[in-house]
């Protein structure tokens, strides 16, 4: 390893109800087996194959409506997380667990307990992805509506962390906390996890949520993914630390990535452009069209231009249960069009393609390990969280291949060092003096 290189952090997506799974490929998992275990297990010993510091699961309360019927192959649903990731625990050994669970649907002492739990169990391998989602769609789960107006959803998420944290720290003592809500006077049954404090990662793009991620977060996952993006986004988290009494170090930035590998660089662009067509069918396109035009487009041809009509802004909700990270509609359509016009008069689904469907890696595994260390190097991240298209066998290439150019490189682990996420993410255990921090 080069001493002195700063070294490469992956997560590993777990690819199921998201627009990238590919289930046409015959190299795809079945979609009706999509909850099995085996399918868990295998991509989780995978990830920990490749000496990744975690397998990441994302969250969706509700399965998404769109127009009324439920989203596109959404139909496999998500089994529960802690299920999951405690049967996963017990078949892998050092890789990280991580759980994205709703900091406005849930309460601190069932978080702390659980997420305790799962490190205990793990050995110290837990990692909760703290997200706000509010959503009246997803509320009515809850009986609560549309539980929250959107400026208190990180109000309530920072309180949900204090509250947590004050039972994991509690030891045995009184837990005494009053705030606007939550007001709770108890004890905690369970010691401090191996790691203290499961690793915190925070995942909205508001300015609001780069504050949470700032005061509490030790992880950022987010979508900035190219290079100029990605180093703006970086410069703009590291520099809000200072004013919550933290350093650089402290917050590992990690863009969500897709990536193709091939034999040679023209084998993976080939492949990538199959993938890409496989990930928006006809059919897809219109949906997705529909979701940033707010209105029925089922009578307009996918391989015909753009609608003339400006979006409906008024009727955002036409896919609910999404989490919308999309700016102003009417931007995105005139952006559309300049794109399709830019190009030589690009269709529907060639829009939509070139918009949505992108890989951010494509080429043979030395060129993508290359342009990973690239980014990393440029501090345009410090890692990335992978997210494969296919089930459950995604990583597999990527460990085979691309892991050893990466160690070839110096940028990457060898073994694991320590037997925790903490270890793994070099982060500094709650309870130990600022001068411990440890190194990956
Ligand atoms: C990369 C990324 C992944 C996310 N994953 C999830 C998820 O799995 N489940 C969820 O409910 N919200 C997810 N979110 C939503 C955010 O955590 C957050 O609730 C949402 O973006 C609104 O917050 P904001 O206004 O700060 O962006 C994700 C957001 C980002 C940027």
């Amino acid at each position: 390893m080069n001493a002195g290189k700063k070294q490469i952090h992956l997560g590993a997506h777990f690819p199921g109800v998201n627009n990238t799974t590919v289930w046409s490929d015959p190299a795809a998992g079945s979609q009706t087996d999509f909850a099995s275990f085996a399918h868990f297990a295998h991509f989780a010993q995978n990830a920990e194959r490749g000496l990744m510091d975690f397998v990441f699961l994302a969250e969706g309360l509700r399965l998404r409506e769109h127009r009324g019927r439920i989203h596109d192959l959404d139909v496999v649903g998500r089994p529960d997380t802690f299920t999951v990731l405690n049967a996963l625990a017990a078949v892998t050994t050092r890789i990280g667990l991580a759980g994205t669970i709703n900091t406005t649907f849930n309460e601190p002492y069932e978080l702390a307990a659980q997420f305790a739990s799962l490190d205990h169990l793990s050995g110290g391998r837990a990692a909760w992805n703290m997200v706000t989602s509010s959503d009246a769609f997803t509320g009515e789960n809850f009986r609560r509506g549309g539980f929250l107006p959107r400026e208190q959803r990180y109000e309530r998420a920072a309180e949900v962390v204090a509250v947590t944290r004050a039972f994991w720290d509690s030891r045995g003592s009184e837990v005494v906390h009053r705030g606007a809500h939550f007001d709770v006077r108890g004890g905690f049954p369970l010691p401090p996890g191996p790691q203290g404090h499961p690793v915190l990662i925070q995942a909205g793009d508001s300015a609001q949520g780069r504050d949470f991620a700032a005061a509490t977060a030790d992880a950022i996952f987010t979508l900035h993914g190219t290079l100029e993006a990605g180093q703006a986004f970086y410069a703009d988290v590291k520099a809000r630390l200072p004013q919550y009494g933290r350093s650089a170090a402290d917050l590992t930035v990690l863009p969500g990535v897709t990536f193709v590998v091939g034999d040679t660089d023209a084998d993976a662009a080939e492949q990538a452009a199959r993938i890409r067509r496989e990930q928006v069918s006809p059919q897809t396109a219109i949906a997705f069209l529909e979701q940033v035009w707010g209105r029925d487009l089922g009578e307009y041809d996918p391989d015909g231009p753009l609608p003339d009509v400006d979006p409906d802004v008024d009727n955002i909700d036409i896919t609910r249960g999404r989490v919308r990270h999309a700016r102003d509609p009417r931007a995105v359509a005139q952006e559309w069009r300049e794109f399709a016009a830019a190009h030589g008069g690009l269709s529907i689904r060639e829009v939509v393609i070139e918009k949505t469907g992108r890989q951010s890696f494509v080429g043979a595994a030395r060129t993508v390990a290359a342009q990973m260390d690239e980014f990393v190097q440029a501090d345009a991240c410090d890692g990335f969280i992978l997210v494969p298209h296919l089930t459950p066998g995604g990583l597999d290439r990527f460990v085979d291949e691309v892991v050893p150019e990466l160690q070839d490189r110096g940028s990457y682990r060898a073994a694991y060092t320590g037997p925790t996420l903490r270890h793994h993410m070099g982060l500094r255990h709650p309870h130990a003096p600022l001068s411990r921090k440890e190194s990956a």
